[in-house]
This record gives C-alpha cells, sequence and structure tokens, in this order.
C-alpha cells in the first residue's frame, strides 16, 4: 500500500522542496520507488533539484491540471 508524505508551509523559502529531494533520496536509496508531486503551481522548483532542465520539462502538473495532458506525461525518471 503506497504512503503519502505531505510537506507544507504557509511561507516560500522554509526548505520544503529541498526538505522533500532529501526525504524522497533516503527513502529511495532504501529500496522503495518514490513519486515526488511538486504542488507549488505558482514556482514549482524541485526538479531544479534533481537537475533537470527546462527543455527536459515539457509537460508538467500545470499542463495535467488544465486537461493538457495524461498525469504520466508530466511524470520525469530522475533515477540514477
Ligand atoms: N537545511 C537548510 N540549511 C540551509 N539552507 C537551506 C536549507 N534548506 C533549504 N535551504 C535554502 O533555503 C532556500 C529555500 O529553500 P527551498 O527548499 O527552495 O524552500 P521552499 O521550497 O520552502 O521555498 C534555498 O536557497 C535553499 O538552498
Ligand atoms: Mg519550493
Amino acid at each position: 500500500m503506497p504512503k503519502v508524505v505531505s510537506i507544507h508551509s504557509y511561507r516560500g523559502g522554509t526548505g520544503k522542496s529541498n526538505f522533500t529531494a532529501n526525504l524522497a533520496t533516503t527513502v529511495a536509496a532504501d529500496g522503495y520507488r518514490v513519486g515526488v508531486f511538486d504542488t507549488d503551481v505558482p514556482s514549482p522548483g524541485i526538479h531544479n533539484l534533481f537537475c533537470l532542465e527546462p527543455e527536459q520539462v515539457s509537460t508538467t502538473l500545470n499542463h495535467y491540471l488544465w486537461g493538457e495532458a495524461p498525469i504520466e506525461k508530466a511524470a520525469y525518471d530522475v533515477g540514477g
């Protein structure tokens, strides 16, 4: 059964993205499959922490929410 961990703060710049990336990487290193959803819709940035260049990220969560793409198109494999 998948587990969902939600990370939130009312303020920007409090370390949510960095904490999320580190937590996801730590759990993945333990052998679990991990999916990260960046739900910072106005200012997503977690792709930077996984070294995804903007030109690699042609479809995003916003495209899915706008009904322009299936969710699978907004997922990127960053496994090493
Ligand atoms: N544990 C930490 N120690 C020092 N600086 C941090 C730490 N976590 C994040 N930062 C820095 O704080 C800034 C905001 O972090 P970020 O994860 O983008 O916050 P948020 O996603 O909440 O906006 C970035 O410049 C990041 O490098
Ligand atoms: Mg952030």
